[in-house]
């Protein structure tokens, strides 16, 4: 999809469609409707007095061939109150616009952004929603008619170099959460480990990342039990992704970002196995992997100067007459042991050897995305990620960049006492908790154990990692949440540590 600016009034633009939004209680001959209103001889103001046009949130009205306007067609599409709208509405109402017109033979499409969206923050968003929005799950679906796609959008905005630059940004992050989707939604006889690192290693060849992939020998060499014990019942084996982005303008001094990101590329549960009902979609068990990868790929591009490193264990959680039973204990590369009480709490344990090996490489601030429980489902549903972290102060301005990214977060807490509930009986720990319910924050309990003193922040995706059902704005499968906070959050922790607007923008 190619888009771009340009700054021509509404009324003038050619194209296939013309996009607007219309807000709850808003009378049709004020603001920037007006002059869409006054060529169109008084067509909105009389949908709006016939009940056609109220501005409800994702309410579509399609005119075709609108008199006074050079478009084809004038899109209008519900707003809700504006006093509710924000740019993360502003990505979901774009979102939601590419996914109603692109079926309706629109190739060319033009957006106006309204009077006070019409900035860089709104421009980014615009483009981001979409992009996403645009994205289908169909790679191996064959059909016998091409797909219907949106050619080009030409936003309707000032054209200044913000504006240009916010274009570029929103087209980055978007286009490397499209990328983790896409991993997510790829089966697991595809999506290997191998494969998963083969990916990796390519993607960071295009984007002049460094790529190291540890095979199981050189998992084994380094002593990554806990890892090693999962992988130990798939024919698969297992690999290790490290990636590396050291720009030249970060300080020496500087913090150093690990993103370690869980990829089990089919859970099965293991021995402790898991239900037949819905196991397909363990497939998407690697999605805090895939954004951090993402992530990657997307700083790679936009050249924050900040060091970051992604690291992504990967294997499958499968039986077998190998496999790690219940009761077995596992020497994690921090050298704790762990009781492995139910093979099915996997994502912990090769967690645990990644944010170790993270501190080992000398990363200073952790933060770790996951899959990881289903109690984080029960808690905040497919709504909200939890948050949770060691530094109320990292994870508060971490919040503040999930609003910007239009990704809802929700904090989470970690105390002492739902790491007691984690003490092993004959180990150091135990990879389940021995009380009652809380099992999102018990199994955060057990990652912090392996953060040493880092600042360290932890996602729990397992809840909104993936639709099962398309929204009027994403289509169904793996979201990619996350990949638009981290990389939010990355570039002001450049621009905090490099004390000022230091944020480069790749061209
Ligand atoms: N991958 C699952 C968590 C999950 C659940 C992800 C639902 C997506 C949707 C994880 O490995 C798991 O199985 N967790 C167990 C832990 C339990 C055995 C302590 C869970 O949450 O049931
Ligand atoms: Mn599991
Ligand atoms: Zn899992």
């Amino acid at each position: 999809m190619n888009i771009e600016l340009a700054s021509v009034p509404a009324a003038q633009v050619a194209a296939d469609a013309l996009l607007v939004w219309a807000y709850e209680q808003e009378a049709p001959a004020e603001g920037s409707l007006a002059p869409l209103d006054q060529a169109t001889g008084g067509r909105l103001r009389e949908l709006a007095a016939a009940g056609e046009l109220r501005g409800k949130w994702l309410e579509q009205l399609l005119l075709h061939f609108p008199p006074g306007l050079a478009a084809r067609r004038l899109a209008v599409l519900g707003a809700g109150r504006r006093d509710r709208f924000t740019t993360a509405e502003l990505r979901r109402l774009a979102g939601a616009a590419a996914r109603w017109l692109k079926p309706r033979n629109i190739r060319h499409l033009a957006l106006l952004l309204r009077e006070g969206f019409d900035d860089p923050a709104a421009v980014q968003a615009a483009v981001e929603g979409l992009l996403l929005g645009d994205f289908e799950p169909d790679r191996y679906r064959t059909a016998d008619e091409p797909r219907p796609a949106l050619e080009s959008v030409t936003l309707l905005a000032p054209a200044t170099a913000a504006h240009r630059a916010a274009l570029e940004r929103g087209r980055i992050v978007a286009e490397a959460q499209n990328w983790a989707r896409e991993l997510g939604n790829e089966p697991s006889n595809l999506l290997t480990p191998r494969a998963l690192a083969e990916r990796a290693a390519a993607m960071a060849g295009q984007y002049g990342l460094q790529a190291e992939i540890f095979d199981e020998r050189r998992i084994e060499e380094l002593g990554m039990g806990a890892l090693l014990g999962v992988a130990r019942g798939s024919a698969e084996p297992p690999r290790f992704i490290l990636l590396r982005y050291d720009p030249p303008g970060a300080p020496a001094d500087g913090p150093v970002f690990g993103l370690v990101g869980k990829a089990i590329t089919f859970d099965t549960g293991g021995i402790s196995i898991k239900p037949a009902k819905g196991m397909e979609k363990m497939k998407y068990d690697m999605a805090g992997g895939a954004a951090m990868l993402a992530v990657l790929r997307a700083v790679a591009a936009l050249k924050p100067p900040v060091r970051v490193r992604a690291l992504v264990p990967a294997t499958e959680n499968m039986p077998g007459g190998r496999a790690q039973k219940p009761g077995d204990i596992v020497r994690s590369l921090e050298g704790k042991t762990i009781e492995v009480l139910n093979t099915d709490a996997e994502g912990r344990l090769i967690l645990a050897d990644a944010l170790s090996y993270a501190r080992r490489i000398g990363c200073t601030h952790l933060v770790d995305a996951a899959t990881l429980t289903g109690a984080i489902v029960v808690a905040l549903s497919t709504v909200n990620v939890g948050v949770f972290g060691s530094d109320a102060a990292l994870v508060e301005r971490f919040l503040d960049c999930a609003r910007a990214a239009g990704e809802k977060m929700w904090p989470m807490p970690v105390d002492d006492d739902y790491r007691d509930m984690m003490r092993g009986r004959f180990a150091d720990l135990q990879n389940i908790s021995s009380g009652e319910g809380g099992g999102a924050c018990t199994a955060a309990a057990f990652l912090r154990e392996f953060t040493g003193d880092c600042p360290w922040i932890h996602l729990d995706i397992a809840g909104t990692a993936w639709l099962d059902d398309a929204r009027p704005w994403m289509a169904h499968g793996a979201t990619g949440v996350g990949v638009r906070t981290l990389t939010e959050f990355l570039l002001r922790q450049a621009q905090a540590a490099s004390g000022g607007n230091a944020v480069q923008h790749h061209p």
